[in-house]
């Protein structure tokens, strides 16, 4: 790899959220902030939608590093669960005990227990579910279901959703009005701005270790957040290949074409997949026509 090559000691564009490498930047940071204070109102049903691949995930565990102490959480990053299985995940994540093992019926009762016991202990607890989008609909209810349980002056448990804007749709939907009638505070991440693209690129590549002169002019910073319409994943994307490129040629600095280059290896790799979805309608297609000769015809290809 070209971590030598650049003088690095992490690779800077990898696409795992590592809280390590989090910018600042003022959707972010303004994500938080409003995350942190709802939480602390104690009523919070939070959600916080945004585009593939701007930042919600990392944000989540973020929130989950600066959240004050006295907050327990329970964390469910792929909620593609049934509505039994989702509050078993929350009885696990609580600590009910035998969670695993206890009927459906007790389980909203244990739940309910833990919540009670942590609540006397001078705790608050957040439900943080990731890619709420996925929540199938009962499940959304059953969430809804949720946070009834309160003590005569408190909730006993506040929500924190982050979701694609699927989730939106949905919700806007008659049958969920009632959940959304329930969420207190809501954000929307936005696509990054020229110039914190060019801040989060010289970020990232700080905390790599990088020490050497500017790797990427303003013109071309300008170039990859327009072709990355500002979504911090596919800048990754694109400045990785961009790095790798420049290293198998021996270059140090990184040029238009290098991010040309980049551009169609990610556009090649995106028809590429395209290609075989259209194979894959056409063998169906051959198939659906065969077997209707056969049965009408009984012809015998
Ligand atoms: N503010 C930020 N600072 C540093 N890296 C970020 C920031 N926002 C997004 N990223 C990076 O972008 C990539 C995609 O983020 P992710 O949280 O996985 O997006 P999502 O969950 O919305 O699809 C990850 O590599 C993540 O680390
Ligand atoms: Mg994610």
């Amino acid at each position: 790899m070209y971590l030598y090559h650049f003088g690095l000691t992490e690779l800077p564009f990898t696409l795992t959220p590592n809280t390590v490498f989090y910018v600042g930047l003022e959707p972010h940071n303004e994500a938080l902030a409003v995350l942190l204070t709802a939480l602390k109102t104690g009523e919070g049903f939070i959600k916080v939608v945004g585009e593939v691949g701007t930042g919600k995930t990392l944000l989540c565990r973020k929130l989950l590093n600066e959240i004050p102490e006295h907050f327990v959480t329970a964390y469910i990053p792929n909620p593609y669960l049934k509505p039994d299985e989702l509050r078993r995940a929350v009885a696990v994540e609580l600590g009910v005990k035998q969670a695993q093992r206890i009927s459906v019926q007790l389980l909203t009762q244990r739940i309910q227990q833990r919540l009670l016991e942590l609540h006397s202990e001078g705790h608050s607890v957040v439900l943080i579910l990731d890619e709420a989008q996925a929540l199938p609909e009962e499940s959304l209810e059953a969430l809804r279901l949720f946070t009834n349980l309160e003590t005569e002056t408190r909730k006993l448990l506040q929500v924190v959703l982050f979701a694609q804007p699927e989730l939106d749709t949905r919700l806007a939907t008659t049958k969920f009005r009632q959940l959304k009638q329930r969420i207190t505070f809501s954000y929307r991440l936005r696509p990054m701005t020229t110039l914190e693209v060019q801040h989060y690129i010289q970020h990232r590549l700080q905390v790599a270790g990088y020490k050497g002169a500017a790797l990427f002019s303003r013109a071309l910073t300008k170039k990859v957040a327009k072709v990355s319409q500002g979504i911090p994943r596919l800048v990754n994307v694109l400045c990785h290949k961009m790095l790798m490129l420049s290293y198998g040629q021996g270059q140090y600095q990184l040029t238009n074409q290098h991010l040309s280059a980049a551009i169609k290896d990610t556009e090649s790799t995106e028809s590429s997949s395209s290609l075989k979805w259209y194979i894959s309608i056409g063998v169906v297609g051959i198939a659906i026509v065969i077997g209707y000769l056969i049965k009408n015809y009984g012809v015998i290809v």
